[in-house]
């Protein structure tokens, strides 16, 4: 950071991304920045400018306000990363993608987000058990050490989408190359990102026609199910096209893969640090609810946080950002705001009530938590059932973070039991 000690008025800036001690800590410009500026100047890996937000209350209104859009490369926002670096998630260059703005986008979030009740998660419930069990029994039969990331946190969440589509066992590598391929900031080039790309919509596609001849009990079932009714009824709705059932499919397998998988990896090392928290768990399992939210507020390691562009001017906390600005929102800064969290930085594993910000807020809030947190709860107690002695393998200074732009992660979680 800029060292301005003798400017206090000058707005701080920062070169992003920040890091802490260790890849559990919080950088230490955060609570800096809360204090003293909380509308900050950034540079991005790009060289691209932004404004930093990192209080609570700031980085919700914004992300709360429909006026706000995510960046696209049309209205020639700030860039994350430099030109040819970015996997087709961050160059947007996806061969099929969900609506994201205006009336689109919120006709598909009513028909998809409509399956993502409580009661279907409780459904899905002992299904996700038997695949975590699955995993984790492999995992002890190799033996320890072992890598969790691996063996469990990377497998299951491309399991439970693969499930969620109806998409058979045999097909499951299959979707983990790809949701890797799609997301990949360095790891393939261009033409191998375009050929999983075509290989996703031509499988899909095939995939789609079955589920219509024949369909089972399943998301894209249930939405081609929702197709025929709307037509049957006139219904303003409508139904998704094949064109957006195959795009849904690739919007959750890249919106819920990485994701979820790197949580595992973070809550469980989150546990793990203080064993007196893994303990607490295992000697009264009714706190993995409230534990499995305070993983979630007290990762600091959640990649960039989420960018706006300004179509417009825009009062924040005081200061105006004007139109044409890019602004990231640090969720995890506005996670350990004291303002909103008394003892932020404290880990309490029965805090309640617990409003953090790592799913988002607003019209593009993630639409899968309600999946992802039955994910996390389910890996957690299959974990606490079958492998109280867990441990970390190394001291948590040797974690390291992996280099992803969008999701942040660990490149690796060695555990014992
Ligand atoms: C712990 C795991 C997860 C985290 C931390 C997470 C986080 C987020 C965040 C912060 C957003 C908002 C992005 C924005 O405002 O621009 C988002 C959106 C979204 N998430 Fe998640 N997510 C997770 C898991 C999942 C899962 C499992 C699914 C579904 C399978 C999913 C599906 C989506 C979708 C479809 C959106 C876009 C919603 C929209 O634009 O309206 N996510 N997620």
């Amino acid at each position: 950071m800029t060292d301005q000690a003798e400017r206090p008025h000058a707005p701080l800036s920062v070169r992003l991304p920040l890091s802490g001690d260790t890849p559990l800590d919080p950088p230490a410009e955060w609570e800096e920045l809360r204090a003293r500026c909380p509308v900050a100047h950034a540079t991005l890996p790009s060289g691209d400018t932004a404004v930093y937000l990192t209080r609570y209350d700031d980085v919700r209104t914004l992300l709360s306000d429909p006026r706000f859009v995510r960046p696209t490369e049309r209205d020639g926002a700030a860039r994350l990363a430099p030109e040819g670096t970015g996997g087709a998630a961050v160059t947007g260059s996806t061969a099929v993608a969900i609506p994201d703005r205006g009336e689109p986008h919120r006709r598909w979030r009513r028909l998809v987000g409509g399956y993502f009740t409580a009661k279907r998660m409780t459904a899905l419930r002992p299904g996700m058990t038997r695949l975590a069990e699955d995993l984790v029994d492999a995992m002890l039969a190799d033996g320890a050490p072992a890598d969790l990331r691996a063996s469990l946190g990377f497998p299951f969440p491309v399991h439970v989408i693969c499930d969620l589509l109806g998409v058979p066992a045999r097909d499951r590598n299959r979707f983990a190359y790809w949701s890797d391929s799609f997301l990949s900031v360095t790891r393939y080039t261009a033409d191998e990102i375009h050929t999983a790309q075509q290989e996703f919509v031509a499988y899909m596609s095939g995939h789609i026609a079955a589920k219509r001849a024949e369909p089972a009990d399943d998301l894209l079932s249930a939405l081609i199910a929702r197709n025929e009714d709307a037509k049957g009824e006139g219904d303003d709705d409508g139904g998704l096209s094949d064109d957006e059932l195959v795009a849904t499919g690739m919007g959750l397998l890249v919106a819920g893969h990485e994701t979820t998988a790197n949580m595992i990896g973070k809550m469980v090392s989150l546990l793990l640090a203080d064993r007196s928290r893994w303990e607490r768990l295992l000697a009264d399992p009714s706190l993995v609810r409230t534990a499995v939210e305070e993983s979630l507020r007290f990762d600091t390691n959640l990649g960039f946080g989420v960018l706006r562009y300004l179509g417009e001017d825009a009062g924040i906390g005081g200061h105006l950002v004007p139109a044409g600005s890019t602004v990231v929102c640090s969720m995890p800064a506005a996670n350990r705001d004291e303002r909103a969290f008394g003892d932020a930085d404290t880990m309490d594993l029965a805090r309640t009530p617990n409003p953090h910000l790592t799913f988002g807020a607003g019209p593009h809030s993630c639409l899968g938590q309600a999946l992802a947190r039955t994910e996390l709860q389910v890996v957690l107690e299959t974990l606490l059932a079958r492998v109280p002695t867990l441990r970390l393998a190394v001291p948590v200074a040797e974690l390291r973070k992996t280099e992803g732009l969008l999701v942040g992660g660990l490149r690796e979680v060695p555990v014992r039991w």
